[in-house]
């Protein structure tokens, strides 16, 4: 085997959306403040009925409609979130079981935003180890179950999505090149949902404190969020001894337009190849780099051989990078 390569992609949004123009009949906000503070002019809700899994399956069944891997050819599922169906079992083991994948080992992955690169890298040193040869990653989020509606400071960031990817064995050099991962738990206070672990249990008080929503210090995660992602392009683009310059396709997390382009300048990679896909999706936090390489693969942005570099960033604090030759 030469390299570990995405061999098919799918996504799946659900059909609500919220516009900015929703936000300020709610809250004391404009269109204005989060276009140009955010880049976000809408997001997608699910309905109270769907969960991550969900959301999960449809983007799968999407991306089995486009390769002839099928789901009982899949010898690993993993599911990077933060809003899992439940605490246990794992939203992978939902999946598993739903799309009739035989009994493979199925976990979910918290790193935040970073939770799709996590798991990918996960996935892809199982399968040049020989444990698996195919493997279905997700990076899926249920955001708006966990949003405190009455913040404006967070409420109008988050929307909800999955995105998944088929890995497998590459017979060529296209394929997965290299990766960083990182983290730093020192500053886990500057993002978090404080309530609900064994750290502040579920009680009547936490719940009516919203305790059970994202907490975020939005200015001190944005100084980290720009330093930290263009540090782990540079390193990843380096240890490959490649450059911003040999980048076609930038798909950073997509948390705000600002921290993207800030981001594109350090790793030297030009505007114009950044995808963008946040005006219409918000922050999905882990879903945002799978579902936008779903549309940039689809709208042909993405060609044979080009080099895309993923690059996201999160609570943990977790962060990293990855560069493909497609
Ligand atoms: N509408 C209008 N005004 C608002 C809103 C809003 N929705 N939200 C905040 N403001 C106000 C604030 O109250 C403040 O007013 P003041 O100056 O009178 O006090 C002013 O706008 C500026 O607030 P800041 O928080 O300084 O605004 P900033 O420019 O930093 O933008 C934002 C806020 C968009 C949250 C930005 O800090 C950000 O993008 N941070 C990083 C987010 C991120 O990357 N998170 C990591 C990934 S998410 C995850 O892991 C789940």
């Amino acid at each position: 085997m030469k390299r570990v390569k995405i061999l098919a992609t799918g996504s799946y949004l659900p059909e609500r959306i919220v516009t900015n123009k929703d936000w300020e009949e709610k809250l004391d906000t404009s269109d204005e403040w989060i276009t140009t503070r955010t880049g976000i002019k809408e997001r997608h809700f699910s309905s109270d009925d769907q969960a991550t899994s969900d959301l999960c399956i449809e983007a799968a069944k999407r991306a089995f409609k486009t390769t002839s891997i099928k789901p009982e050819d899949i010898d690993l599922c993993i599911v990077g979130t933060i809003t899992p169906d439940h605490a246990f079992p794992s939203t992978a083991c939902l999946i598993q079981n739903a799309l009739g994948m035989r009994n493979i080992p199925s976990f979910d992955i918290s790193a935040a935003c970073t939770g799709f690169l996590y798991a990918l890298v996960i996935a892809k040193n199982m399968i040049e180890n020989n444990s698996a040869k195919y493997a279905l990653i997700f990076g899926a989020e249920t955001l708006s179950k966990i949003t405190d509606i009455t913040d404006r400071s967070s409420a109008v960031l988050f929307g909800d999505g999955a995105g998944c990817v088929v890995l497998g064995p590459s017979d060529d050099d296209t394929g997965i090149i290299s990766s960083n991962l990182y983290s730093d738990g020192s500053l886990e206070h500057l993002l978090k949902q404080p309530a609900g672990g064994s750290r502040n249990p579920a009680t009547l008080e936490s719940v009516r404190n919203m305790q059970h929503t994202v907490q975020m210090q939005g200015n001190e995660t944005y100084k980290n969020d720009v330093s930290k992602m263009g540090q782990a392009a540079v390193n990843v683009l380096k240890k490959v001894g490649l450059t911003g310059e040999d980048v076609n396709v930038f798909i950073p997390h997509q948390a705000n337009l600002r921290i993207m382009q800030s981001t594109a300048k350090r790793a030297g990679v030009a505007l114009e190849k950044v995808y963008i896909t946040i005006n219409k999706y918000g922050n999905m936090s882990a879903a945002t780099i799978p579902v936008a390489l779903d549309d940039a693969v689809k709208d042909g942005t993405i060609k044979k051989n080009s080099i895309v570099l993923f690059d996201a960033f999160g609570g943990g604090l977790t962060w990293g990078a990855m560069v493909v030759r497609w």
